[in-house]
Order: C-alpha cells, then structure tokens, then sequence
C-alpha cells in the first residue's frame, strides 16, 4: 500500500481510479466538493436532494461513470447530519466505510478529498496517521493455511488530499499510520496461525527474524558497515536457562507439554546507552487447554489466541523498528503450551517462583499468571523505566468490559492516566480497573505465600493483584486483553490489540 499527499484546486482534473468525497448531509458544500459538484453539474447536489446518497453517516454511493471528471469513478460519502466536527469513532467509522466501498469496487488507486472534514480536537497529523493505520489494517488477510486465499483489499495506492497544512508533518503521520498497521497486521497474523504451527520455537524464530529484516533495513539506512546494523538484539532461554534462574512457576506451566518453553527477549536500542527502557511483557500460551483443569470443549479452539500478548509485543517492537524510534525498548515473551499429561502440574502442587515467593496452584487454568510472574521478576534486570504486561488472563475481564475496552492496572495512577490517553488516540481504548489492598487477601492460602486463584468474585483483579505481588520495585501496568484481541463469530480473527495504545504510548515516550 502506496500512501501519498496531493493537493489540488482542480480535483475534477485528477486521473485517478476513483476520487472520494466527503458529502454534509445538508449544509452547503464548500470547496473541493463545490469544485467536484460544478464539474458534473451538480451531479452532487442532485444526488444530495433526491436522497440517493442517505444522510448516516459513512452511507456511500458509488458512481461508476462520472461525466465531467477524468477520475474513473466517484466515491460519495455521506458525512451526517452533525456536518462538520466529527467524533474519532464517527472518522474512523468513515474511514472503514470508505475503504470497504473502494474494495467492494476493486478500486486500485484513489484520491481522496479529505478537507471537507474536521474531527473534534484532532488535528489532520491526527486524521491521517489513523487513515494510513485503518488502510495498512485493511490490507491484513489470511493466508498460511487456506488453499484459495479471498482475495485481497484492492486498494494499492491512495493518495490524499488534506487541505493547505505542513507536507512534512503530514508525511511523518502518514509514515506513523502505516507503521502502526504493519504492527497490527504483525500481531493478528501470529495470533490467527493454528497452534500446531505457531509454537514457543515459532515465536522465538519470529523475533529472530524481525532482528535480521531490522539489520537490513538499519544498515541500509545507516550506510555503514558491521555492528551499526540492527537495533534488536534477540536472545531466547530455553527451559535448562529458566531453570537455572529459578523460574518454577513458568515451568510448572510447562511440565505438562513436549513443546519446549520459551523466554524471549528482544532488546531495542534506539536511545542512549543507559537510558532506562520501556518493558513490554506479553504472555505468550499458545494453546490454552487448562491443563489438569481442563476447560470445557467448545470454543476451546480460540485458546489459540492465549498468545496475544506475546503477538503484541512483536507487533509493537516490529513498529519500533519501522520507525526507529529514539529510546530503548525491551520486549519480553513467556512463550509456553497448557496441557495436561502425566507430567502436568495438578492442582495443590506449590512451586517456588523466581521471585523465591510459593505459589500454591489451586487451579492449573490460572497459568497466564504464573508465567508472567516469572518473566516480570526477570524484567527487573533491565532496570526498566516502566514495565506493561500484555495478556489474555482472565475470562472475568470480558464478564467486566466486554469486547470493546482493554482492563488496565497500575501501580501508578499517573502512568495509568499516559495508557488510557495513548488508547484514546489510537483508537484502541483501555479502562482502569481497581487494583486495592482489599482484594489482596483472596489470594491468601494455607500451604504457600499465596494462592494462584482468588475465587469467583473480581477475577480480573485478583489476577492483576497477583502480579502486583511481583512488580513492587518499579512502575508497573497491567493489561488484561482477553476481551480485545480477537473478535468470534464470523469476524473470528485476532485484532492486534493492543498493538496502537503500546505504539501510541512509545511515540509520546519518544517525543
Ligand atoms: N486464557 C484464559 C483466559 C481467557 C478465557 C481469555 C476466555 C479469553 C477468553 C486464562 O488462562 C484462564 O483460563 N483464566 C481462568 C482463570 C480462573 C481459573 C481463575 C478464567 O478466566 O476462567
Ligand atoms: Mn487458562
Ligand atoms: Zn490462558
């Protein structure tokens, strides 16, 4: 996907696949529309009175021959009654309209006339970084394992209209969304892989490979020789190495499976030498069966998803890298299957994490937990600036916020302030959830420091108040994306979530 700026005062001059537009539902149309409306004589106005082109907003209408442009076609999109100032989700709702109307035509390139919008306290930077994101999103299909792939979004180049502001700003968000995306599109590919084939080594090998392509693209742009090449250093502990630094809760997750367990770590540097980096945590179970508490059959196969947040992280370092930004980002994956066996860990077993604290494990389906504790007590060495966790933890989450929002904790009220507003901009919203000292006791047990359930009331935060258990010496957050990071029925894929509220948060750290 080809995303360009063009500005012109003669749209009805443009050659182009299809030219789209931005039609208010009553007021007067002004600019490049009063231009393209002339051009056809009043095609546009026409349409507008008869109703052909309903006044909802994102309804489109699609003309297939329109005399008196050089475009091929004209794309109409209805911009509602509220005309201008828009909210971000009415953009975006646009946005996905339009797209969908381009790909449903087999549009390969269009131009879009954008300044006839204005969304409510965004600027265009704002408008075009989410355009080129929601096109890089659009583009995702999947194809590992279908012999006759649907076939892909249509849209190959777009080229963009928005109005007289700075090029070069504009350029830069453009170059933001698309990069975005790619992470995104990074994420959900990893997610939806079928769990025979995206394993812990599976994961690891990826990482691998997103340090080599970061090695050529970074020689490349540095035009020098040797070490200058990539940012990413990759390093993956197999279980000897876990064992070693005592990581038996993420073992005991382990014991049931002959998959080989993984720790993952990726090591961005784009800042100076010492600056304290940002840790990204992602629980990376890439088959949930529950283990010795094994879950019921249906929809056992969205347990595939349980690696998530280890996608996230991978899609995230992989926007990183995309736009080298200036500071230093550690990526940590606890990458592991969930499966009773003989070897399995059963329910009473207590194991001695990294952290040297007991953990009684009452419930073998509680394991997102135990193999991030492990990893955030290993987060530590990096001296870190701030640690987030990405997981599918809990059931209870989707129970609390549904589909729509992603539960956050912290330990800081301030750094979870930075995520919610980083999730509003992108699109990709979080909500913070308690995470008080009241709930702390439903963890107690009477054979261990503690238990790895807190029962059935508050789940989600019982789980969080787990972790925090584990994260005292730094700033810490906690995301529980069991809601967010893939969609069922029809729509069955993962989302990539929380792929732009992580990005969105590095750009801000990054200035
Ligand atoms: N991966 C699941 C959480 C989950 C369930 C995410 C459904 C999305 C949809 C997690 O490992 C799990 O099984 N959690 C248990 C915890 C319980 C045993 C305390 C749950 O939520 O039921
Ligand atoms: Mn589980
Ligand atoms: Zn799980």
């Amino acid at each position: 996907m080809q995303i360009t700026l063009k500005t012109t005062d003669r749209p009805e001059q443009l050659r182009s696949g299809c030219l789209v537009l931005g039609v208010p539902a009553r007021s007067a149309l002004t600019g490049t529309a009063a231009a393209v409306d002339k051009a056809t004589g009043g095609l546009v106005t026409q349409l507008r009175e008869r109703g052909d082109l309903e006044t909802a907003l994102g309804k489109t209408l699609m003309l297939p021959v329109p005399a008196g442009l050089k475009a091929e076609r004209l794309l109409l999109i209805s911009l509602g009654e509220q005309e201008h100032a828009c909210s971000d989700a009415d953009f975006r709702k646009l946005v996905q309209a339009t797209l969908s109307a381009l790909g449903d035509a087999r549009v390969a390139d269009a131009h879009w006339l954008l300044p006839e919008l204005t969304v409510a306290d965004r600027d265009p930077a704002w408008q075009l970084q989410q355009l080129a994101t929601l096109c890089v999103q659009k583009s995702y299909s999947y194809t590992a394992t279908v012999s006759k792939p649907k076939p892909a979004f249509s849209l190959r180049k777009l080229s963009i209209d928005a109005g007289a502001t700075s090029a070069s700003a504009l350029r830069a968000a453009i170059q933001r969304g698309v990069a975005i995306g790619n992470g995104i599109n990074a994420a959900r590919r990893l997610g939806d892989l079928p769990p025979n084939i995206c394993t812990p080594s599976l994961l690891a090998k990826e990482a691998r490979s997103l340090a080599r392509a970061g090695a050529r693209s970074g020689t490349a742009k540095a035009g020098t020789k040797g070490r200058a090449g990539s940012k990413l250093k990759v390093s993956v502990l197999d279980e000897k190495a876990m064992k070693e630094l005592g990581m038996g809760a993420l073992l005991a997750v382990a014991a049931g499976t002959a998959e080989p367990a993984r720790l993952i770590v990726m090591e961005y540097s784009g800042g100076k030498r010492g600056q304290q980096p940002q840790v990204l945590v992602g629980k990376g179970i890439t088959f949930d069966s529950g283990g010795i508490s094994i879950k019921p059959g249906p929809k056992m196969d969205e347990m595939k998803f349980d690696m998530c947040g280890a996608a996230s992280v991978i899609g995230t370092m992989t926007t990183v890298l995309e736009l080298q930004l200036p500071i230093n980002v550690v990526g940590i994956i606890a990458a592991t299957e969930n499966l009773p066996s003989g070897t399995a860990t059963k329910p009473g077993d207590v194991v001695t994490s990294m952290s040297g604290q007991t953990i009684e494990i009452l419930n073998t389906d509680a394991e997102g937990r135990l193999v991030l504790c492990d990893a955030l007590t290993y987060a530590s060495r990096f001296k870190p600036a701030a640690v987030i966790d990405i997981a599918t933890l809990t059931g209870a989450c989707v129970v609390a916020l549904g589909k729509h929002a992603s539960g956050l904790y912290s330990n800081q009220d301030d750094f979870a302030q930075e995520l919610l507003e980083a999730g509003q901009r992108a699109g990709d919203r979080a909500w913070q959830m308690p995470l008080w000292d009241d709930y702390q006791k439903q963890l107690d047990s009477n054979f261990a420091d503690m238990a790895n359930i807190g029962g059935p009331s508050g789940g989600s935060i019982t789980a969080a108040c787990f972790l925090a258990r584990f994260t005292r010496d730094y700033r810490w957050a906690h995301l529980d994306i069991a809601g967010t990071a893939w969609d069922e029925g029809a729509a069955k894929g993962a989302t990539g979530r929380p792929v732009a509220l992580l990005s969105e948060y590095l750009l801000a750290k990054a200035g």
